[in-house]
C-alpha cells in the first residue's frame, strides 16, 4: 500500500520512563539554573528539546553491534568496519576517529590554519568558529543574506553567496585562505540546506583559486532529503546517492557523529589527501587517542559503523524525522508564532525577537523565551541568539546576531507526536502570556562559549 503520511518506519522495543514536574518544582529547578536551559538537571525535564546531539534512539541493530565492539587498543576490528562503512557511505578514503565533532574540528584547524588566515563559511557554529579562531584564523561569513530572515522562505538558505566569497577572496587573498567551510543543512540558520548547484559553484569556484571546500557534513542526510524534495532533477535519486555527491564537491569532512549517525557519541574527520590525513594522524594521538579509536571505544565504532549504513538504508528514515519535526513547526505556525520559515530539519526555531519585542537583545529575549518555555511545562529548549553569539574578540561588545531564536530540537527516533502536541500547547500557552515575560543579565559570563555555563538574573 502507498504511505500516505510520514509515520514512523520503526516500532519502540524498550522504553525510558520520564518525569513529570509540577510549576513550583520547575519554578525552583530554573531559578537554581541560573535561567540557563544548559543548567538544569535532566530529570527536571519533561520533553527535552535542548538538542538533536546524541540524544538518538539506537536501533536493535546498533545495541547488537555494540556486543562485538573490539576494545583493542590498536587495530581494532571495529575501526575496520566504521572506516569501510564511511568510505561506502560517505566516500571518503581516509579517516580520522574523534571523540565528538569538535575534537575533528580541533585537528582541522590545527593541520590547515596558520595565524591571520581567513576562513569563509555558510554562517558560523559555535564550536568550529572556536577552533578556527584558537588556531589564530579569523572567520568570515559568506551565507547569503536570506539566511539571517527568519521570514524569508527561501528554499536554499544555506547557500553559500558566491559573490561575497569571490570578493573576500579578492580582498585578502587566496593564500590567506586555507580552505572554506561549508555546513549542510545550517544549523545556526534554522537547519536550513544547500542545494546541490551552489555546492557544486562552490567547490568549482574554490578549486579555481586552490582553496580546500571542508564540509561540516554533520546533518548532511537531512540536507540531502530537502535536496531530494526540493531541487530540480532529484525527486527520484535516493538519499544514499545525493550524499555521495555532496561528499564529492569536497576535499573532507568533519562530523559529529552525534546527529544523522545516530550514536550518542563519536565523530570524524574525513579526507582525500594522505599526507593531510598523515599530519592529522600524528596530532590525534596527543589530543583524542591512538588514530584507530580517536577517544571513542570499540562498542562506539560498532554503533557508529551500523548508525552510518542505517540513516541512509531507506529514505524512510530520514522522511519521518524530518516529518516529525515539520508537524511540530505546522503547529507552532498555526498558533500564530513567528517561527524561522521553511521549518528546517532538526528543529523548530521560534523568532523571539519579535515574540518579545518587549525586551532588547542586550537583556537576551530568546534567553529569557526559553526559560519562560520551561517554567510552562517542564520543556527544554536552547537560547541560540546574542548570548550564543558571543562577544567580539576585537571589540569585546556582545555581537548582536540578526537570529534570536529558541531552538527546539527534536532527537531522532525518540519522541512522539504526543509529546509534539503537549510542546505545541505549552508554546501557546506562554506565547498568549508573553507580556509578563522578563529580560535577563548575566550573574556569571565565561570567557568562551559562555552559552553553556552562563548564569543570569531577572531584570
Ligand atoms: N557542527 C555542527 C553543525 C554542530 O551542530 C555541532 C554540534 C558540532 C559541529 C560539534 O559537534 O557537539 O559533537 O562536538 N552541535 C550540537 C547542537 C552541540 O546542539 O547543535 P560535537
Amino acid at each position: 500500500m502507498e504511505r500516505r503520511s510520514w509515520a514512523e518506519p520503526y516500532k519502540i522495543k524498550m522504553v525510558e520512563p520520564i518525569k513529570m514536574t509540577t510549576p513550583s518544582e520547575r519554578e525552583a529547578a530554573v531559578a537554581e539554573a541560573g535561567f540557563n536551559t544548559f543548567l538544569l538537571k535532566s530529570e527536571d525535564v519533561y520533553i527535552d528539546l535542548l538538542t538533536d546531539s546524541g540524544t538518538s534512539a539506537m536501533s536493535d541493530a546498533q545495541w547488537g553491534a555494540m556486543m562485538m565492539g573490539d576494545e583493542a587498543y590498536a587495530g581494532s576490528r571495529s575501526f575496520y568496519r566504521l572506516v569501510d562503512a564511511v568510505s561506502d557511505v560517505y566516500g571518503y578514503e581516509e579517516l580520522i576517529p574523534t571523540h565528538q565533532g569538535r575534537g575533528a574540528e580541533h585537528i582541522l584547524s590545527q593541520i590547515l590554519i596558520k595565524p591571520g588566515d581567513v576562513i569563509p563559511g555558510n554562517m558560523y557554529f559555535t564550536t568550529t568558529r572556536f577552533h578556527q579562531e584558537y588556531a589564530g584564523g579569523r572567520f568570515a561569513d559568506v551565507i547569503i543574506d536570506e539566511a539571517h530572515l527568519p521570514a524569508s522562505t527561501h528554499e536554499f538558505k544555506g547557500n553559500v553567496d558566491l559573490t561575497k566569497l569571490s570578493e573576500l577572496i579578492d580582498e585578502v587573498g587566496a593564500d590567506k585562505i586555507p580552505y572554506i567551510s561549508v555546513e549542510t543543512n545550517v544549523n545556526m540558520a534554522g537547519g536550513q540546506p544547500i542545494s546541490m548547484q551552489n555546492l557544486r559553484e562552490t567547490y568549482e569556484l574554490c578549486k579555481q583559486h586552490g582553496i580546500l571546500v571542508m564540509l561540516d557534513a554533520t546533518r548532511a542526510v537531512e540536507n540531502a532529503y530537502f535536496i531530494k524534495v526540493r531541487e530540480a532533477g532529484y525527486e527520484d535519486v535516493s538519499i544514499a546517492k545525493i550524499l555521495r555527491e555532496i561528499c564529492s564537491y569536497s576535499d573532507g569532512a568533519t562530523v559529529s557523529s552525534k546527529k544523522d549517525n545516530l550514536v550518542n557519541i563519536g565523530g570524524f574527520l574525513a579526507l582525500r589527501d594522505p599526507d593531510l590525513a598523515r599530519k592529522a594522524r600524528s596530532l590525534v594521538v596527543a589530543f583524542e587517542g591512538l588514530h584507530t579509536y580517536g577517544g571513542m571505544s570499540g562498542r562506539d565504532m560498532e554503533a557508529l559503523a551500523t548508525g552510518i549504513r542505517e540513516m541512509v538504508a531507506t529514505d524512510d528514515h530520514v522522511r519521518a524525522r524530518i516529518g516529525q519535526v515539520e508537524y511540530l513547526g505546522n503547529r507552532i505556525l498555526k498558533i500564530g508564532v513567528p517561527i524561522v520559515q521553511p521549518i528546517g530539519g532538526h528543529g523548530v526555531f521560534i523568532d523571539a525577537s519579535l515574540v518579545l519585542a518587549h525586551i532588547d537583545q542586550e537583556l537576551f529575549p530568546a534567553q529569557a523565551l526559553t526559560a519562560a518555555i520551561y517554567r510552562d511545562s517542564g520543556v527544554r529548549g536552547m537560547e541560540r541568539g546574542a548570548v550564543s553569539a558571543g562577544r567580539d574578540p576585537l571589540t569585546g561588545l556582545n555581537r548582536r546576531p540578526k537570529l534570536e531564536l529558541v531552538r527546539l530540537t527534536l532527537p531522532r527516533r525518540v519522541y512522539t507526536q504526543a509529546h509534539m502536541d503537549v510542546v505545541a500547547e505549552s508554546i501557546e500557552a506562554v506565547y498568549e502570556n508573553r507580556a509578563a515575560i522578563r529580560g535577563l543579565r548575566f550573574t556569571y559570563e565565561p570567557e568562551d562559549l559562555r552559552f553553556f555555563q552562563a548564569r543570569f538574573e531577572e531584570v
